[in-house]
């Protein structure tokens, strides 16, 4: 058997996991930050970090307890060494490289997407290669093709905003508290729609990139219009017109989202599609990706919410990848708030 501990700070939750033989979740411990963050819209990196310090030993040991496991049961540590705000990263990466020094543990540094990929891994460890993976968060949109285990070809990434960040912003304009994507999803639901007309970004080049920005514009001009702009936590969640324009932009997102990972399974002729990232915990986007499976022959993963969103369960998921091919990091390892994958 192999044990290995998984950690991540990337951005506002503190979490550790362990996981057994790439599948048994142990325990996994996610420590949210929300309240810290929520009367600002957003989160603040400093205070971010500042917390990661403040809580990464209880939630570290949390997890060991949880997991019935000592130090000496660990075969490897796992971090999340980027993409991310570099001074949560920080918190997480020196933790690591302290046990992992300590304990004479091999440290493997893993990059937070691929992480979030192998999440659906973990509940399901047969899909078939190729697969298609959409990474759809707060923070990253983009399009993997993987070929075989392991191997990520970037092919449509966002131009500007991901998408749970157009959905945060967007129930901020609209006074609705944060984050915006659990909110709108919950105020979308028997609402119309269609009854907002919001454009549906197309790349000149015929590249399949995301831009969401001009999306989020759109709906901060029809909310002014309509007298729904509003500062921090003000909205009136009761207005029809209000949750039909949610739900109108909610389409707008998910008809995208589901257009390009359509258009790469057909152009790379691949039937298996991976969706993970905070916003595929999203209602209509797990409906809407149902149906298609259904209407294309596709076969669609979703990772079940506690994976979905960031947890440090998927970053040992990952770990396992590199432990079984040796890719051990050395202790002199940055942290990197930039990190393709
Ligand atoms: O994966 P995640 O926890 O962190 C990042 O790596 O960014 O994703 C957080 C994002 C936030 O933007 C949040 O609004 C969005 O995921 N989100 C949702 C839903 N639940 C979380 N977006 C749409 N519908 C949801 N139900
Ligand atoms: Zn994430």
């Amino acid at each position: 058997m192999t044990r290995i501990l998984g950690i991540e700070t990337s951005c506002d939750e503190t979490a550790a996991a362990v996981l057994d033989d790439r599948v048994h979740v142990r325990s996994s411990v996610v420590a949210s930050q929300i309240d810290l963050h929520s009367s600002f819209g957003g989160v603040v990196p400093e205070i971010a970090a500042r917390r990661h310090v403040e809580t990464i030993d209880e939630v570290i040991s949390q997890a060991l307890r949880q997991a019935g496991s000592t130090w000496d049961d660990l075969d490897a540590v796992a971090v999340t060494r980027g993409p991310g705000l570099i001074g949560s990263l920080l918190v997480g990466v020196c933790a690591a490289k302290a046990i992992a020094w300590q304990r004479d543990l091999p440290l493997l540094a893993i990059n937070h997407l691929e992480g979030h990929v192998r999440s659906a891994f973990i509940e399901h460890p047969d899909i078939a290669f190729p697969a298609v993976a959409l990474v759809v968060s707060g923070g990253h949109t983009s399009i993997y093709l993987c070929p075989e285990e392991g191997v990520y070809r970037c092919v449509a990434r966002t131009r500007d905003d991901a998408a749970g960040e157009a959905f945060d912003k967007v129930a901020k304009l609209l006074g609705l508290g944060y984050p915006g994507g659990p909110i709108i999803d919950r105020l979308a639901q028997d609402a119309d729609e269609r009854a907002f007309a919001f454009p549906r970004a197309q790349m000149k080049d015929q590249s399949l990139d995301f831009s969401f920005s001009g999306l989020k514009t759109a709906v901060r001009r029809e909310a002014q219009s309509e007298g729904l702009e509003c500062t921090i936590g003000h909205g009136d969640e009761s207005s029809p017109k209000l949750r039909n324009m949610v739900a109108s932009f909610q389409k707008a997102v998910v008809d995208v989202l589901v257009d390009r990972v359509l258009r790469v399974c057909r152009r790379e002729s691949v039937r298996t599609v991976v969706v993970t990232g905070g916003v595929a915990c999203n209602g209509r986007l797990r409906r809407r990706f149902d149906e298609t499976a259904a209407q294309e022959d596709l076969a669609v993963y979703f990772p079940s919410p506690p994976l979905t969103t960031d947890n440090a369960a998927m970053i040992a998921a990952a770990g396992f990848l590199h432990f079984e091919r040796k890719r051990f990091a050395s202790p002199s390892t940055p942290a990197l708030a930039t990190l393709p994958l």
